[in-house]
């Protein structure tokens, strides 16, 4: 019996997030779109995730725009973005009639999968992403966010991808966004979602710890359908691991991957040339493509531990970056053990230096951490205990409902709100995602006297 396994490219979307921080141009994608469509990928991962924030933010890009672009190009891959639930691409919650529309909306102008996650996966706020996708008729991957803690076993992922089967689901993510699945949890956990439930399943990690290829491997071995790869200019590091090489080494152990390995490599031409442009001018910081088995021992993703060094560097205190590291777990705890994901990992990481630097545990407390256990954010994994939540919110009463229950619809008001400027529904939508951002590049498009520049301040988002 032959053995498949099929490849999802991820450079157009978090290949290039990871390394150049999602400052690729439209331009340089679309000559190479056709290639990439008749390379016999499984998808192409090409929107969602920061992609639209970027578009909006430092490209002067329209994000729909390129979507539509690339689909007239794409005419037999299906075209998969990345989406973060009831936040769909921006830094709330939104009312549920925002993410029907922009999910279908999503679809309407090119995406075929959609992958949705939630940072706790709290499944509440995973539901109605699911329904509106499979109602515009995409095809809905719902992701587990893969971390490590006490809880987070094999049991509790297996049950939770149950639940989003049962939720109708049309496909399942074993979504690694630290880079912390080693080869055995993964081997062990494809192996239990296969025999649980019969939905295809995806395996998606990070290069950073210096593992993924033999987490792949393992993925493959244990029945995996599909690996999310980045191709060999954009791989490595941050990023996912090079497309070739996985898909080289598997057909060599009698894999069949489909995909066209001439083709592969000149997608690999075409992307170098701009990789080396990217680096040349400092959009690339070398630091990304190394290797960080610390991810490993700590636990923590990548992006988190430089960002912690250098935050405590600025302030002098490069030599507390030990405690607060151990400090990290412990919060974790208190916390009921959320995965370290945006936004959840630069919360746990901003505590836990609080913490350290004031010599006081939650002596100062972030308001996003009190909005957390306050329950803003969804559930916690497991429930935070009560002497914490009173040193966090004292006698306030944390709410229990979807956060999403206390938005009533917001469609009318954005609409109103943005109508001297917005054309479209995709314009109101691009606003309601990024008000200030959104009502600048609209407002520059329609009005040649509006003058508020680009914007050239970084984010950092992990996923
Ligand atoms: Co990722």
């Amino acid at each position: 019996m032959t053995k498949n396994i099929r490849f999802m490219e991820t450079v157009l979307r978090d290949g290039q997030q990871s390394l150049i921080a999602t400052r690729m141009h439209t331009k340089d994608m679309l000559p190479i779109i056709k290639a990439m469509d008749n390379a016999g990928y499984a998808a192409l991962e090409v929107w969602g995730g920061a992609t639209f924030d970027a578009c909006v933010r430092y490209l002067n890009e329209d994000p729909w725009e390129r979507l539509r672009a690339i689909k007239k190009l794409a005419k037999n891959t299906p075209l998969q973005m990345l989406l973060r639930g009831q936040n769909l691409l921006g830094y709330r919650h939104y009312a549920d009639d925002v993410v029907a529309e922009f999910v279908k909306k999503s679809v309407e102008n090119g995406i075929d999968i959609v992958r949705i996650f939630d940072a706790l996966n709290d499944t509440r706020n995973i539901e109605v992403a699911i329904k509106a996708t499979k109602e515009a008729g995409g095809h809905a991957q719902a992701a587990l966010s893969y971390t490590t803690s006490p809880v987070h076993t094999v049991d509790y992922f297996v049950n939770l991808a149950k639940d989003l089967a049962d939720m109708g689901a049309d496909s399942i993510c074993i979504k690694d966004m630290a880079g912390v699945l080693t080869p055995q949890a993964c081997f062990d956990l494809v192996s239990r979602i296969k025999q649980t439930i019969t939905l295809p399943l995806q395996v998606h990690t990070h290069a950073t710890s210096g593992i993924s290829e033999m987490t792949y491997l393992k993925a493959a071995e244990a029945g995996a359908d599909i690996i999310d790869t980045a191709i060999s200019p954009f791989a490595g590091g941050t990023s996912q691991p090079a497309t070739a090489s996985v898909a080289l080494a598997l057909e060599d152990l009698g894999f069949e991957t489909g995909l066209n390995m001439e083709k592969i490599s000149e997608i690999a031409d075409h992307f170098r040339p701009l990789r080396d442009q990217y680096r040349a001018e400092g959009l690339l910081d070398p630091k990304v493509q190394d290797t960080e088995p610390r991810t490993l021992i700590y636990q923590v993703p990548g992006g988190m531990l430089s960002n912690l060094l250098s935050q405590l560097k600025e302030k002098g205190l490069e030599d507390l970056y030990d405690e607060v590291l151990a400090e990290i777990p412990r919060v974790r705890k208190d916390l009921g053990y959320p995965p370290l994901v945006t936004p959840l990992s630069q919360m746990v990481g901003t505590q836990a230096m609080l913490n350290i630097v004031i010599g006081e545990r939650y002596k100062m407390i972030p308001n996003e951490i009190k909005d957390y256990v306050r329950g803003k954010y969804g559930k916690a994994p497991v429930p935070i205990a009560i002497d914490i939540q009173q040193l966090i919110i004292g006698d306030e009463e944390p709410m229990t409902i979807r956060p999403a229950d206390l938005i009533p619809n917001e469609l009318p008001t954005l609409r109103e709100e943005i109508k001297q400027y917005a054309k479209s529904d995709e314009d109101v939508l691009l606003y309601a995602m990024f008000p200030q951002l959104g009502m600048d590049f609209l407002g520059r498009r329609e009005d040649p006297f509006y003058d508020v520049p680009i914007q050239s301040v970084n984010v950092s988002i992990d996923m």
